[in-house]
């Protein structure tokens, strides 16, 4: 019997709705094509809704998404609406209550796509970086006094334990051994400056690596030295492992080398829960509606969220397509200058796919 995955759909703002449109039409034709099914369910959280109901999640919502096998996001943000509530009121609450502990986010030069990076092709940029996903400076932990006079003081803290360090640590040891490249992990720190929660991070890693993987090369960069050399050496790493808010930066720099939003997905993954997996670039408001949007990024989210759900053939089959198609089909990633428009785009990816 073949199994059906319960999948919820979070479109979301600005042209979140369109490349998830073209990402659930490949995920269909991977499913018909590996025997599974998938069912869909739509919720329609976002900005729209907030402006219309004053409500930024209904109070069932994470009940509801709780039902679901996995979820596939567009993405969050709106104009019309101040910055933070959206994406705390949302994003950040869906990733703190579902405990997705991990923010996964692949950094590959597919064939094909430029890279602002002289002299690097795919061959030297192909690293993953396992981003905390609910400490640090995330946490909201801090406040402000004497607001609105000249000596306000605003504080806001980077706060881990031992228990969240511990388990990102052990599923990035555990990702870069099942990974099998260069078996070598890096710990993205601030060693010298964040003296309390580095240290924790430092000695966490290390007591970890020398206790149960031996197998795997420990590296550590400090965060700034880790941006030089993602510029400079990308091919020195393998797998990145770090904090929130340095994960949050760094990652941004690895969509950049590897081609630009159009092309970089993640995933917020629970192990041992629900998972949510999107692309990382944005509702990109100007855009929407346009049909000029790159649906990869969503796709390629939509081939992450099936290799969580252990169909790996259809999550290797979709990426492959996708690299034929930015070695051989598109123009450029970016939105307006792909040479079609974005349904023809997840059009494509879907025929190949079906006959491939
Ligand atoms: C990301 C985004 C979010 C983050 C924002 C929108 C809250 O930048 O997914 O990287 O900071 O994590
Ligand atoms: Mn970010």
């Amino acid at each position: 019997m073949s199994k059906t995955y319960n999948i919820a759909v979070l479109p979301g703002d600005g042209t979140g709705p369109e490349v998830t449109r073209e990402a659930t039409k490949v995920l269909d034709v991977a499913a018909e094509k590996f025997n599974f099914k998938l069912n869909y369910e739509e919720y329609d959280f976002g900005g729209e809704r907030y402006l219309k109901t004053n409500e930024v999640l209904p109070v069932t919502a994470v009940e509801n998404l709780r039902k679901h096998d996995s979820i596939l996001l567009g993405a969050i943000g709106h104009p019309d609406v101040k910055p933070g509530i959206l994406e705390k009121g949302i994003l950040l609450k869906l990733r703190f209550e579902l405990d997705q502990y991990i923010n996964l986010r692949p950094v590959k030069l597919y064939p094909g796509v430029d890279t602002p990076l002289k002299d690097k092709g795919p061959e030297h940029i192909d690293f993953v970086v396992v981003r905390e996903n609910t400490g640090d400076l995330y946490t909201g932990t801090g406040g402000v006094t004497l607001k609105d006079t000249p000596h306000e003081v605003a504080v806001q803290s980077a706060v881990y334990n031992r228990f969240q360090v511990d388990r990102a640590l052990r599923y990035a040891f555990e990702y870069t051994r099942k990974r099998n490249k260069k078996n070598t992990l890096a710990l993205c720190g601030k060693t010298n400056v964040l003296t309390y929660v580095y240290d924790l991070w430092d000695r966490a890693f290390n007591e970890m690596g020398d206790r149960d993987y031996m197998d795997i090369t420990r590296e550590y960069y400090h965060v700034d030295a880790t941006c030089m050399w993602m510029v400079k050496n990308p091919e020195w790493f393998d797998v990145i492992v770090t904090g929130n808010m340095f994960g949050d930066i760094i990652t941004d720099l690895g969509a950049m080398i590897q081609g630009g939003m159009g092309i970089a997905a993640g995933g917020n993954i629970n192990p041992e829960g629900i998972s949510m997996f999107e692309p990382i670039g944005g509702s990109a408001p100007k855009y929407t509606d346009k049909n000029v949007i790159n649906p990869l990024a969503a796709i390629c989210a939509g081939s992450m969220m099936l290799e969580t759900l252990g169909e790996f053939d259809a999550a290797t089959a979709i990426e492959k397509v996708v690299m034929e198609v930015t070695a051989n089909r598109l123009k450029s990633l970016a939105a307006g200058r792909m040479g079609m428009g974005t349904d023809a785009v997840g059009d494509l990816v879907a025929e190949i796919l079906a006959s491939s």
